[in-house]
């Protein structure tokens, strides 16, 4: 046998594989379908609007793909676990699970209402949960599945202007740490992508309620295509990677602060400080203007 068709044979994912992806009807999950399809799998697509499902639906099976796809709240578990038994009735036992519907609000703290720390965490975290706790069970008994979660490089450390979503961030990652552990001996693998900033409707909806201090400390930071998140999680899955964490420079940052905490907060404070001099020499300049205006 050629080392292509070995590499080939090798493929966890083919024409036999059904795949459930939450949030599969815009960005990260959508560029996920694409990929998974593209390898001949069955895909099913879960998200709250049945126009955008429709839409991605659409365009997976104008390239030949089959598509199934359950407008559910993901934070709701009874509807969940209807949804994930209709398409498993219509697709198959369900082999790849990739949850990748999620929300995000930035902000500074003290301006946030509380409405957005639940909401984030039902979404993000719960809506991760019960997808999970819908499939696992088969994948047990079958010895057999994969199960991706997306993450973000905001829940490997607490990140200014995040307080509403670094949390749920941060609960995703022990989840997916302690479940691969109990996981892994019955065959099932489980793993979780760290993405930095992605061109989705989701950044979109960020940038203008992002902090000045944010932007900061974004800025030496590359935005990334949704397609490059899709092909870790293709990644994670053929070759049963744990925790990808995209970008080098973030990889770096991971491992500087987590040995040494004190650096990011020493690097952050700096950061702080640069944006509110800046605030403060820009109002002085502007009262300075009117002042003149006036005399
Ligand atoms: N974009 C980034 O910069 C970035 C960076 C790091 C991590 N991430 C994470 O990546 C994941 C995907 O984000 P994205 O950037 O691809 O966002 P996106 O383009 O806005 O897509 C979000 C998807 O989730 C679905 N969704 C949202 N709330 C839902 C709910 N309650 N129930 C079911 N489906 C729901 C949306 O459809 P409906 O609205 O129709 O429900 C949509 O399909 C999120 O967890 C996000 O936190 C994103």
């Amino acid at each position: 046998m050629n080392l292509h068709r070995r590499k080939r044979s090798a493929r966890y994912v083919g024409p036999d594989t059904h795949a459930i992806i939450t949030g599969g009807s815009s960005g990260i999950g959508l560029a996920t379908a694409r990929q998974l399809a593209r390898r001949g799998a069955r895909v099913s697509l879960i998200a709250r609007t049945k126009s955008g499902l429709d839409r991605a639906a659409a365009e997976l099976e104008s390239h030949g793909a089959t598509v199934v796809t359950a407008a559910v709240d993901v934070s709701d578990r009874i509807a969940v676990d209807g949804a994930v038994a209709e398409l498993v009735s219509r697709q198959g036992v369900c082999d790849v699970l990739v949850t990748a519907a999620g929300i995000t609000h930035p902000g500074y703290f003290r301006e946030l209402a509380d409405e957005p720390f639940r909401e984030v965490m039902d979404t993000n975290y719960f809506g991760t949960l019960w997808p999970i706790r819908s499939v696992v069970p088969s994948m047990i008994e079958r010895g057999n599945g994969r199960v991706i979660g997306i993450s973000s490089i905001i829940g490997m450390y607490g990140t200014f202007g995040y307080t509403a979503v670094s949390p749920a961030k941060f609960a995703i990652r022990g989840l997916f740490e302690s479940l691969r552990d109990e996981l892994t001996p019955y065959g099932v693998h489980v793993g979780y992508i760290c993405p930095p900033d992605v061109d989705t409707p989701h950044f979109a909806y960020e940038q203008p309620l992002l902090p000045d201090e944010y932007k900061e400390f974004a800025s030496a930071m590359a935005v990334l295509p949704p397609e490059r998140v899709a092909t870790a999680v293709v990644r994670s899955i053929e070759r049963r990677k744990t925790r990808m964490v995209l970008g080098t420079a973030n990889r770096v940052a991971v491992a500087t602060f987590g040995l040494i905490p004190s650096a990011l907060h020493w690097y952050v404070d700096r950061v702080v400080r640069k944006v509110r001099r800046r605030r403060h020499h820009h109002r002085r300049r502007k009262a300075a203007g009117r002042a003149t205006q006036q005399v």
